[in-house]
C-alpha cells in the first residue's frame, strides 16, 4: 500500500537552516511547502492561523527566528516577537488541527557555567536577551502543544546566509592574522546535517502516525559531533580554505575579554545529543567532517560565479 501523503510546512525559508529545508530531499510521499518572512511572518497571529487553518498540514517545521544575537539586547521587542510569539502563534493553530510542531531552539538558553556538556532538563539560565527570548519560545510550545519536538542546536553555518565560516573566509582574504575567542566552546552545526536531522525525525512523525505507534515527543539536543572553540573553528576553516584562497593567516586566539559584545555568551554551549540518538537514532558525524563539506561547497560556488563573470 502507498505511504499516506504528509503535508509539511516550514517557516522561515529564507534563513540558513530554512533554506537547506527548502533544497534537501523529502519522501516522495510528503509535500513541502517553504514559506520565507515575507510569505509567512510568523508573530502574525491571524496570518499563522489561516495558514496551518487552510494548508491541512500533518506537521509545521519553524526554522524562523529572530537571530542577531547582540542587536537582540537592544531590539528586544522583535526578538520576542519572532522568538516567543511567533512559536507561541505556530503552537496553537498546530494544536487547533492536530499538526505537529519541530521547533528549533538554541545553546544560548544555557548560561555556560557547566563544565559537562548539556543535558536536555539541565536548569536553563539565558545570558542575554536573545536566549531568554527563545527560552521563552520553548515554554510556548510546551504549553500550548503536546505534539512537539524542540530541537536545541548550536554554532550554525552552511552555504546559505550569512554565518562565522564566511566571515573568516573574508577576513582571511582581507588579512594575514584575524584574531578569534578562544574561551568559548561549542559544536559547530552544519546547517544542511540539521536539517537532514529534521527530514528524518519527519518521517519518522509520518511513519509513527500511519502505524499508530507513540512519538517520543520533547526537546533534544542536535550538534555536529565534537566540540571545539570559536578559535579552533576558525583555525580549521583557515587549513581547509587556505589553499583554495592562497593564504593561510595566523588565527590569534584570544579571551572573550579582548572581544566585548553588547551581549554575553556562555562559555559552554556543549550539548549532550545522546537522547536523541537513543530516541531517533540520530547522530550528526564530526563537525570537521562537515566543515570541510561546506568549505568546498562554497569553493565551488565561488569558482562558478569567476567563470560566469569571466564569460559575461
Ligand atoms: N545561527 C546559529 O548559530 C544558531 C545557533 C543556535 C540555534 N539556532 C536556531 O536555529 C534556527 C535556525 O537559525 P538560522 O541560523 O537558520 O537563522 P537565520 O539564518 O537568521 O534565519 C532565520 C530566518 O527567520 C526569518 N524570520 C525572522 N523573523 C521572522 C518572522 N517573524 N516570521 C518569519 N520569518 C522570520 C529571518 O528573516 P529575516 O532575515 O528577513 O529577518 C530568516 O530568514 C533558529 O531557531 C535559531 O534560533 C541558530
Amino acid at each position: 500500500m502507498p505511504a499516506e501523503q504528509f503535508k509539511v510546512l516550514v517557516t522561515g525559508s529564507g534563513g540558513q537552516l530554512g533554506a537547506e529545508l527548502a533544497r534537501l530531499s523529502w519522501p516522495g510521499n510528503f509535500q513541502v511547502a517553504c514559506k520565507a518572512r515575507g510569505e509567512l511572518d510568523i508573530a502574525d497571529r491571524a496570518a499563522v492561523g489561516t495558514e496551518i487553518q487552510d494548508g491541512g498540514y500533518d506537521l509545521v517545521v519553524n526554522a524562523a527566528a529572530f537571530t542577531a544575537v547582540d542587536r537582540a539586547e537592544s531590539e528586544t521587542q522583535a526578538a520576542l516577537a519572532a522568538n516567543q510569539l511567533g512559536p507561541a502563534n505556530l503552537a496553537q493553530a498546530c494544536g487547533r488541527v492536530g499538526a505537529a510542531l519541530i521547533h528549533i531552539s538554541t545553546d544560548y538558553v544555557f548560561d555556560g557555567a557547566k563544565t559537562a556538556p548539556y543535558l536536555e532538563d539541565d536548569t536553563v539560565s539565558p545570558l542575554g536577551a536573545y536566549g531568554r527570548s527563545k527560552e521563552a519560545g520553548e515554554g510556548e510550545v510546551r504549553r500550548a502543544l503536546r505534539r512537539h519536538v524542540i530541537l536545541r542546536t548550536a554554532w550554525v553555518y552552511g552555504v546559505h546566509g550569512g554565518n562565522f565560516v564566511k566571515t573568516v573566509l573574508r577576513l582571511i582574504g582581507e588579512r594575514g592574522e584575524v584574531r578569534i575567542v578562544a574561551d568559548q566552546h561549542g559544536s559547530p552545526t552544519s546547517s544542511r546535517d540539521l536539517g537532514r536531522a529534521i527530514v528524518t525525525i519527519a518521517t519518522r512523525l509520518a511513519h509513527d502516525r500511519e502505524r499508530g505507534a507513540a512519538t517520543p515527543w520533547g526537546t533534544y539536543h542536535c550538534v555536529n559531533d565534537g566540540e571545539a572553540s570559536w578559535h579552533d573553528f576558525a583555525v580549521e576553516i583557515a587549513a581547509l580554505a587556505g589553499p583554495w584562497l592562497g593564504r593561510t593567516p595566523r588565527v590569534v586566539p584570544i579571551s572573550t575579554s579582548e572581544y566585548p559584545t553588547p551581549a554575553k555568551r556562555p562559555a559552554n554551549s556543549r550539548l549532550d545529543c545522546a537522547k536523541l540518538e537513543g530516541a531517533f537514532g540520530i547522530r550528526l558525524r564530526p563537525w570537521r567532517e562537515a566543515l570541510a563539506e561546506v568549505i568546498e561547497d562554497l569553493r565551488r560556488e565561488q569558482a562558478h560565479t569567476q567563470r560566469e563573470e569571466a564569460s559575461t
